[in-house]
């Protein structure tokens, strides 16, 4: 297993290119599946739970070929074997965003439950709601999520998608896939209006769908018989951006992002600049600058447009030289925290009370050696570490590289100091 062996404190300067969105990836390379014949999506990043679901659509008998500038083209003219195996899907949850499209696809579809992760538990009971209400009929085999459409095939509802953490990403993501070759209207409400679900909305209706109310709570879908084969590039990935904005905040450095959509990160912006931060946008992207000692603010993590989840690790890393108290309080995942142990490990005052940290700004962090526990947790002990005095250590680096393709290689460019070793 790998580990970073990081020194601080650094300046970040420079220029980083985003990569693609994982998080568009890997639903859209799911609704290749809905389409017999070749498709092609661009801008995929090379990251390990890309890898996995290109296993996972090869054992159902779709071969995913690796292409040039990272580009891959999945065949999905015959579905063999409409089963998603417990071995391949243990390693990767998001693997369940096959359910949708196999089971309107091919009537049929086998999926390991889903385990529970580092930030808490990985329920899908909306997602079977909401596949239930198009007809389909579920039962539990073995540890495996077993669904069947009726005869007929899918036919279209009214959903309501909302669960008692808000909207679902990928349980949207299966309703709306399903619902896109299902009989008649469905209108899917409380849907979630994350920009990955836009993207997949985009791509969908490039296939032949009939999508209305994209970037909406409602999305309306018109079924359709089938969908052809597409060519579609994934948008930037505004949570390794968002980790890279705060990487030049924690720093006290300078940093041109390029390849990054700034509406898919209002929440982000409007935080850090509350906190000091200089952020101006450009037509590649952005530039993020910090000088001064970083403000105190609260933050509370909602699906979005609110603060996304996924950056509140990072964000906390950056809160915890603020000057004075802040409070984060995580509204969507209430256990994901894995983090804060670790950061008081490199001399971080944080307090942990339920859904919420209280954060008592330091003067400084001292370098430590620490565990990567999830993909965001991980980001924030090299965000943090690069700002600590002397040599910290990250160990089961491979939680990073789920998420960041080669993050060494982004940052050391930009001034960072990381060596990655075998342990
Ligand atoms: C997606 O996960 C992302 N993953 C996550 O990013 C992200 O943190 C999350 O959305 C929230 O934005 C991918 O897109 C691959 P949810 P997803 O269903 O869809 C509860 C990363 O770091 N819930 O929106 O699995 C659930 O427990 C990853 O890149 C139910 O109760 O998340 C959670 O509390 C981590 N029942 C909340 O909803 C369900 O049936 C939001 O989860 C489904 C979800």
């Amino acid at each position: 297993m790998d580990v970073f062996r990081i020194q601080g404190p650094v300046q970040l300067k420079g220029h980083i290119q985003v990569n693609g969105s994982k998080n568009a990836a890997l639903p859209i390379m799911a609704a290749c599946l809905l389409a017999p014949g070749k498709s092609t999506i661009q801008g995929v990043p090379d990251l390990s739970d890309i890898t996995v679901l290109k296993d996972l659509l090869g054992e159902l008998g779709c071969p995913v070929t690796t292409l040039q500038d990272r580009s891959v083209q999945i065949d999905a003219t015959n579905i063999t074997r409409p089963v998603g195996d417990y071995e391949i899907v243990r390693r990767m949850r998001a693997s369940i965003c096959i359910l949708g499209p196999l089971l309107a696809r091919c009537g049929k579809v086998e999926v390991s439950m889903p385990g529970g992760c580092a930030i808490g538990d990985r329920p899908i009971n909306i997602h079977v709601s909401g596949l239930e209400q198009l007809g389909a009929k579920f039962h539990l085999e073995n540890g495996n999520v077993v669904a069947d459409a009726p005869k007929g095939g899918l036919k279209g509802a009214e959903i309501f998608l909302g669960g008692p953490f808000g909207s679902t990403v990928l349980g949207t993501a299966n309703v709306l896939m399903a619902a896109t070759l299902a009989r008649g209207i469905t209108v899917i409400e409380s849907a979630a209006c994350e920009p990955e679900i836009t993207d997949l909305a985009h791509c969908l209706n490039k296939m032949g769908a009939k999508i209305s109310g994209i970037g909406s709570p409602r999305l309306t879908i018109e079924g359709v018989s089938t969908l052809t084969p597409v060519t579609h590039r994934v948008i930037p990935d505004r949570i390794e951006a968002g980790t890279f904005m705060i990487g030049a905040a924690i720093t006290r450095g300078e940093l041109a992002l390029t390849n990054c959509h700034m509406g898919d990160l209002m929440a982000v912006v409007h935080k850090l600049r509350s906190l000091g931060v200089t952020i101006e946008s450009s037509d590649e992207g952005c530039c993020v600058a910090m000088d001064r000692h970083v403000a105190a603010t609260d933050v509370t993590t909602h699906p979005f447009p609110g603060f996304p989840t996924d950056l509140q690790a990072q964000f906390m890393a950056l809160l915890a030289l603020a000057e004075g108290n802040s409070v984060v309080i995580e509204k969507v995942f209430p256990d994901r925290f894995m983090h804060v142990a670790e950061l008081n490990r490199m001399a971080a005052n944080l307090r942990k009370e339920g859904p919420c940290v209280i954060v008592a700004g330091v003067k400084k962090l001292i370098a430590a050696p620490v565990m990567a526990s999830d993909l965001r947790a991980s980001a924030a002990l090299v965000l943090a570490a690069m700002a600590a005095h002397g040599t910290s250590v990250i160990n089961r680096v491979y939680h990073i590289d789920r998420g960041y393709e080669r993050i060494e290689e982004k940052l050391n460019p930009v001034g960072a100091n990381i060596v990655r070793e075998k342990a």
